[in-house]
């Protein structure tokens, strides 16, 4: 088969443009060590805080590392500070009690949706001490501006 030259340039650029793709989207999911949400479990929105898995928000450290029981709602965080300790797992486990929201650490990876009607879970590690500002980061009503909290990663004293 005879292919003009013209045509197998645009052949082989369209090829080179399509690779091109798939190694950013593996080079970014690989090396920002995206997770994707791994676990379905649900409960009431309207009866988040009579639920006994979140009626004490709060963060419980131990030996492991710590768990950080959280509640997103309009438009705030609960709660508010955060105190877990670095170099150790930090396990969040979080809901809504409205509507969508989004809950991002900035300058990590922790990143996730708190959707009504289901507990948001991720692992972490905080290598760096120090004061990180958490803000929603899904629009959820006048007050989504105003919507962050503190996270305060504390160095472990040897
Ligand atoms: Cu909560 Cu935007």
């Amino acid at each position: 088969m005879n292919v003009p030259l013209y045509e197998k340039i645009w052949m082989w650029a369209a090829g080179g443009m399509i690779a091109g793709f798939v190694a950013i989207l593996l080079i970014t999911s690989i090396g920002g060590a995206l997770e994707p949400p791994s676990h379905v479990e649900t409960i009431d929105p309207t009866q988040v805080f009579k639920d006994p898995r979140f009626a004490h928000p709060a963060v419980t450290v131990d030996e492991h590392g710590a768990t950080v029981v959280a509640v997103g709602m309009m438009f705030a965080y609960v709660p508010a500070e955060i105190h877990v300790p670095a170099g150790k797992p930090v396990t969040f486990r979080m809901t809504s009690a409205d509507v969508t929201h989004g809950f991002l650490i900035v300058g990590t990876n922790a990143n996730t949706m708190l959707v009504p009607g289901y507990v948001s879970q991720f692992t972490t590690t905080f290598r760096q001490p120090g004061e990180y500002l958490i803000v929603c980061n899904e629009y959820c009503g006048l007050g989504h501006h105003l919507m962050s909290a503190k996270l305060i990663v504390e160095a472990v004293k040897p």
